[in-house]
């Protein structure tokens, strides 16, 4: 049971599940949404008459701290087990803000932020100022904004960890990496080149470098999306095959059959320096054609 705590505009209450854990419910004629404060954590987006445009696990743990398998977890200040400390970092267990929104007929704007000293707190010894900036419509967009606070160089990597549906993994393609070099995360094997679109006939784990241009999922029943991506040059595809989704917390044991992840990064080779008061924003966008 979802209780309403709070009105932010028109168009965005704030529910608060019984477990504490709360949400920005979005309701916009352009598009209905659904964004977890913990992690800035967009769990559902649904164009005006489309087919969802994310993946959620069905498994829906409720409570803060637990992760939400789907949508669009933000992978930050570090991807994977690149430093010490949880997996993919501390924003995606963070409760964030809601700062600003804008609102126009066809989209609707939020800007969420993690909170200085959060931050501070998790990370000793590091400044940081993070925002997330969501755009919400026929298709979806999000700026991860992050600015160097210190007054020394900081090391970033990162990602936007978007869980695509589709209607078969076993029919899905990707297109757009031909060429690509890339690090199997599941051989360890640090230098190979993708021949033709990326297909599933196992777990595939790969951070794909020196890549910019957009990438294309292919599928059944005619899906066709596309995934762009700016401030990016590496982009991490993963689906965790059999073994691995029986082996995850909230995630169904079939689940790997009916989702991709697709997700623009700064990860592996492409990880940032940034200099003291220097901005870098990731971004990415996700769009039927
Ligand atoms: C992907 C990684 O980005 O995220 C995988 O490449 C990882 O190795 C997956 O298993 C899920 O991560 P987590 O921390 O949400 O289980």
């Amino acid at each position: 049971m979802n209780v309403k705590v709070a009105v932010a505009s028109k168009e965005i209450r704030v529910l608060r599940n019984i477990h504490g854990r709360e949400f920005l419910e979005i309701d916009h004629p352009a598009v209905q949404a659904r964004i977890s404060l913990e992690g800035a954590h967009i769990v559902s987006c649904v164009p005006a008459g489309e087919e969802p445009l994310l993946w959620m696990s069905p498994i829906d743990p409720e409570e803060p701290g637990k992760p939400l398998r789907g949508g669009v977890p933000i992978c930050w200040p570090w991807f994977a087990g690149e430093r010490p400390g949880p997996a993919h970092g501390i924003a995606r267990t963070s409760q964030w803000v809601l700062t600003d929104t804008y609102s126009a007929p066809h989209l609707l704007r939020l800007l969420l932020e993690l909170p200085e000293d959060t931050i501070r707190k998790q990370l000793p010894g590091e400044a940081w100022r993070l925002q997330a900036e969501f755009e919400l419509g026929q298709s979806l967009s999000i700026n991860l904004i992050t600015t160097n606070l210190s007054d020394k160089p900081q090391v970033l990597s990162q990602a936007l960890h978007s869980y695509l549906p589709v209607h078969s993994i076993h029919s899905t393609q990707l297109w757009g990496l031909e060429g690509a070099s890339y690090v199997d995360q599941v051989t360890g094997v640090a230098s190979n080149t993708q021949h033709g679109a990326v297909t599933f006939t196992g777990e595939v784990d790969r951070i794909y470098y020196d890549h910019r241009s957009p990438i294309q999922l292919e599928g059944a029943e005619d899906q066709r999306v596309i995934v762009a991506r700016d401030g990016s040059q590496s982009v991490v595809v993963w689906n965790p095959w059999i073994d691995k989704s029986t082996r995850l917390s909230q995630f169904p044991d079939d689940g790997y059959l009916g989702m991709v992840c697709i997700e623009a990064a700064n990860a592996g080779p492409d990880a940032r320096i940034l200099e003291p008061g220097e901005t870098h924003t990731l971004s990415t966008e996700i769009k039927r054609i």
